[in-house]
């Protein structure tokens, strides 16, 4: 300090060496375009182009040693713990083995800001096809679960109080619904991020007579990122990445919430596998649901994230600030804990064990038909439905009080229930179905949780023809969405590979 030497620990401070572990074979095929590009476009001979590209080629084949990881750091005679990142490492082992007069000229018309841009978009188009592979997985994976449960009858909560007769597939179908949300969420992204930052430059572009639109044809981009102030300055794609995943994982956290209280003793809805569940060090009688709990958190965390990264790029001037080089490890989180979240909430969907009569028990023992009671005074009766609700309430309350369902209630406990209404100053119904106990009593002794969801017919509910058919439209769904995700990485693939092609004929 004070002896002009850099301090080794500010280095280390300033540097993404770390972090960029993850975008070297994207540098590395970012250049390799460059290259092309500046040798079609007359600004490098042919033997400098050929010189580089071998260089380049043989980095790609021994990144992993060149690169081998050590501490924080890199190993390598070169690759020293001190370069500020990965581009300027690239560069350093290409004029080495190029010699500078060749290896010297990669760097002409563009700069890091340009080519960090490039390398975080490319790393980003994986991470999207990646997790929506998995997105689609796991929706697959629920349809499927669905179809075994058309039958699966169950109470629907809302403020975690019963509420309507449902069936099992309907709770799964209404996760694989997020989910297939969240892919084209991630696909809407997509359609952002593959554009071409190459060749911005610095911020203002450059003098020199590139093309653009080839570097991003040979790498596989849909055109380029016109504006090269936005190109380089820009991390909007990054946060919008990140926040589709968080919002992702917010859906899977709300399953994991589910799951985790219907695996308590009280619900014993669910029974989890016991792989995916640990023992208490303590109370040998837990399993405790660790992975759904883990999901949970890191459902915050990955917000965390989103929320970080947005910080960082609100908080600056239009241009590169190096503030953007902190938002590559936030990025780098969101995806592991994305795809970790897919694959836990798969496992345990999977292995877990659901109780089918304890859940129809519960549906039965409770007054799940309440409504139904209403919509068939309203449905075969003519009776206005406030009339028909405030009858059912009737029913409701007197049920509760003697402590048996409305479907168990005799002719006489329905008189009574009305004569109580009547004795409360409820006003006794004009319409006479509401008040008739006969016509009452039919309607209640005939209803219950299968009649409800044999009658449920709107569409999207819980009905058990509506399973039927939401279960076959959502396997078209998946399928359609794998064939776009196919298409994409089909068109990556097949850039990546002509790319090769081309170094080879130089
Ligand atoms: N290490 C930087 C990052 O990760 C690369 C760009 C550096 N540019 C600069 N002007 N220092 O963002």
């Amino acid at each position: 300090m004070g002896d002009g030497k850099p301090d080794p620990r500010i280095l280390g401070y300033l540097s993404s060496a770390g972090e960029d572990a993850e975008i070297i074979r994207y540098d590395i095929l970012g250049s390799q375009a460059h290259v092309l590009m500046l040798l079609r476009a007359g600004l490098i001979s042919r033997m400098s182009a050929h010189r580089i590209l071998g260089a380049l080629s043989e980095i790609m084949r021994r990144r992993r040693s060149l690169f081998a990881r050590n501490g924080s750091t890199y190993g390598g005679k070169d690759a020293g713990g001190t370069a500020e990142d990965i581009h300027e490492m690239v560069e350093s082992l290409v004029v080495e083995r190029a010699g500078a007069a060749h290896g010297g000229r990669m760097h002409a018309a563009r700069s890091r800001n340009d080519q960090v841009a490039l390398d975080i978009r490319m790393k980003v188009r994986d991470d999207i096809n990646a997790m929506c592979g998995h997105i689609l997985d796991a929706a697959e994976s629920m349809i499927l679960l669905a179809s075994n449960h058309r039958r699966t009858v169950m109470p629907l909560y809302t403020h975690m109080q019963q509420a309507q007769a449902g069936l099992f597939s309907h709770w799964l179908l209404a996760h694989a619904d997020a989910l297939l949300r969240d892919y084209e969420r991630l696909s809407g992204a997509y359609g952002r991020v593959n554009k071409s930052p190459l060749g911005a430059g610095p911020v203002g572009g450059t003098s020199l007579p590139i093309d653009r639109a080839y570097t991003a044809e040979l790498l596989g981009f849909d055109g380029i990122l016109e504006n090269s102030l936005d190109a380089t300055g820009t991390r909007d794609f990054a946060a919008e990445y990140a926040a589709a995943v968080s919002i992702m994982m917010s859906n899977l956290s709300r399953l994991a919430e589910d799951v985790v209280v219907w695996s308590t003793s009280e619900f014993s809805f669910v029974e989890l596998e016991d792989d995916i569940s640990s023992p208490s060090s303590a109370m040998p009688q837990k399993k405790n649901p660790d992975v759904l709990e883990i999901t949970r958190a890191r459902a915050a965390e990955a917000a965390g994230y989103t929320s970080a990264m947005l910080g960082i790029v609100g908080g600056l001037a239009s241009g590169y600030g190096r503030d953007l080089q902190r938002t590559k490890p936030l990025l780098w989180m969101v995806s592991d804990a994305g795809v970790s979240a897919l694959l836990a909430v798969q496992s345990v969907l999977g292995g877990m064990r659901v109780n089918k009569a304890r859940m129809r028990r519960v549906a039965e023992a409770s007054d799940l038909v309440a409504l139904d009671v209403a919509e068939r005074l309203v449905l075969e009766h003519d009776v206005p439905f406030r009339t028909a609700h405030g009858t059912a309430a009737l029913l409701v309350q007197h049920a509760r009080a003697i402590g048996r369902p409305i479907r168990k209630m005799t002719a006489g406990d329905i008189r009574s229930a009305l004569r109580k209404g009547g004795a409360a100053n409820v006003k006794p119904s004009s319409y006479s179905a509401a008040s008739d106990p006969k016509i009452l009593n039919t309607i209640t002794s005939s209803l219950g949780p299968v009649s409800s969801l044999r009658d449920r017919v709107s569409r999207g509910s819980s009905g058990y023809a509506e399973q039927r058919r939401m279960i076959s439209a959502r396997k078209r769904t998946v399928t359609r969405f794998r064939s776009v995700l196919e298409e994409r990485k089909t068109r990556i693939d097949g850039a990546l590979t002509s790319l090769k092609k081309q170094i080879k004929s130089v």
